[in-house]
C-alpha cells in the first residue's frame, strides 16, 4: 500500500468524473436517449488510467489544470467509445463491462454505434474548445489524439485483433497489434499531458515514447493474463473470453509465466525511460507499478 498514491490516484479519479460529466451534454437534452446512453458508457465506472497517465505526465512540466482536464477527458472518451464498439455483437459480443450491461444490452446496437461515434467527436470538441492552449501546441495534441485513434492507431489495432481470430500470430505481429489497439492511446495520453505543459524537445518525446510504449504493451499482455486468470466479478467484464473466441494473446502464444514475466521486464523499461526527469516522474512511475500490479 502507498498511501499518498491511493490519495492522489482518489482525487484525480474524483476529478476525471466530475470533468466527464460536465463535458457531456446533460440526459435531458434531445437526443436524450443518446445523451443518456453517452452517460452510461462514459461515467460511474472504469479505472481511469488514461486520465491518471495525463495528470501524472503533467506533473513533469507544471501543467495548467484546465489544459490537463480537457485533455484527460479527451482521451478518455476515446477510450470509453472504443470500450462500447470493442463490446458490440459484430466484435466482441460481450454482455458486461465496467460491471454493468453493455451499451448494446442496456439500449440497443444503433444506440451503441451512436454513442461511440458521438464520444469521439466530442473528444475532439473538449480538446479544441480549450482556450489557453497556443494554437499551433493545441494542433499538434489534436493531431497527436487523431493519430492515435484511427487506422494507425486503436482502430487498426481492433482491425488486426478481430482478422486473427483463430490464427497463431508470430510475437512481432501480436506485439504490433497490442501496441496498436491499446499502446496507441496510452501514449496518446503520456505524451498530451506532457503537451499541457509546454512544447516537447527530441529528447523529452523519446523518453515519454520510450516509457509509454513500455506501459502501453504492459497493460494489454496483463489484460490478457486477466482475461485468463481473473474472474467476471472482479474484473467487471466476462473473463476467458479470449480462449473461448480463439483470440490470439500474450498468454495463447507465449503462454501465462514468460507474459508475466514480460510484464515485469516492461515496468523496469518504463521506469528506466523516467531516469531524465528524476522525482518530477513520481506519478509516473508509479502507474507504470498499478499497470503491471493491478489484479483488474
Ligand atoms: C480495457 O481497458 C480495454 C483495453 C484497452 C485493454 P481498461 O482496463 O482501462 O478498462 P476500464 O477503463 O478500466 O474499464
Ligand atoms: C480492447 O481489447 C481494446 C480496445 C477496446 C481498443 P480487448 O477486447 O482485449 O478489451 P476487453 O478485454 O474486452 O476489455
Ligand atoms: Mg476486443
Ligand atoms: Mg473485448
Ligand atoms: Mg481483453
Amino acid at each position: 500500500m502507498n498511501g499518498a498514491f491511493d490519495d492522489w490516484m482518489k482525487t484525480v479519479q474524483a476529478a476525471s468524473e466530475n470533468d466527464l460529466s460536465s463535458f457531456l451534454p446533460a440526459a435531458t437534452v434531445v437526443p436524450t436517449k443518446l445523451h443518456a446512453a453517452m452517460r452510461y458508457a462514459l461515467l460511474g465506472g472504469g479505472k481511469r488510467v488514461r486520465p491518471l497517465l495525463v495528470y501524472a505526465a503533467g506533473a513533469l512540466f507544471g501543467a495548467d489544470a484546465a489544459i490537463l482536464s480537457r485533455a484527460a477527458a479527451a482521451v478518455e472518451m476515446i477510450h470509453a467509445y472504443s470500450l462500447v464498439h470493442d463490446d458490440m455483437p459484430c466484435m466482441d459480443d460481450d454482455e458486461l463491462r465496467r460491471g454493468k450491461p453493455t451499451v448494446h444490452v442496456a439500449y440497443d446496437e444503433a444506440t451503441a454505434l451512436l454513442v461511440g461515434d458521438a464520444l469521439q467527436s466530442q473528444a475532439f470538441l473538449v480538446l479544441a474548445e480549450a482556450d489557453t492552449i497556443p494554437a499551433p501546441r493545441q494542433v499538434v495534441m489534436l493531431r497527436l489524439l487523431a493519430h492515435a485513434s484511427g487506422s494507425a492507431g486503436m482502430c487498426g489495432g481492433q482491425a488486426i485483433d478481430l482478422d486473427s481470430v483463430g490464427l497463431s500470430l508470430t510475437l512481432a505481429q501480436l506485439e504490433q497489434m497490442h501496441q496498436l489497439k491499446t499502446g496507441a492511446l496510452l501514449r496518446a495520453a503520456v505524451v498530451l499531458g506532457a503537451l499541457a505543459g509546454k512544447d516537447l524537445d527530441a529528447a523529452e518525446l523519446q523518453a515519454l515514447d520510450t516509457y509509454a510504449r513500455a506501459i502501453g504493451l504492459a497493460f494489454q499482455v496483463v489484460d490478457d493474463v486477466l482475461d485468463a486468470t481473473a474472474d467476471s466479478a472482479t474484473l467487471g467484464k466476462t473473463a476467458g473470453k479470449d480462449a473461448a473466441d480463439n483470440k490470439p494473446t500474450y498468454v495463447s502464444i507465449l503462454g501465462l509465466e514468460p507474459s508475466r514475466a514480460l510484464a515485469e521486464t516492461l515496468r523496469l523499461d518504463a521506469h528506466a525511460a523516467l531516469a531524465p526527469f528524476g522525482e518530477k516522474a513520481l506519478r509516473l512511475r508509479e502507474l507504470a507499478d498499478l499497470i503491471v500490479q493491478r489484479k483488474a
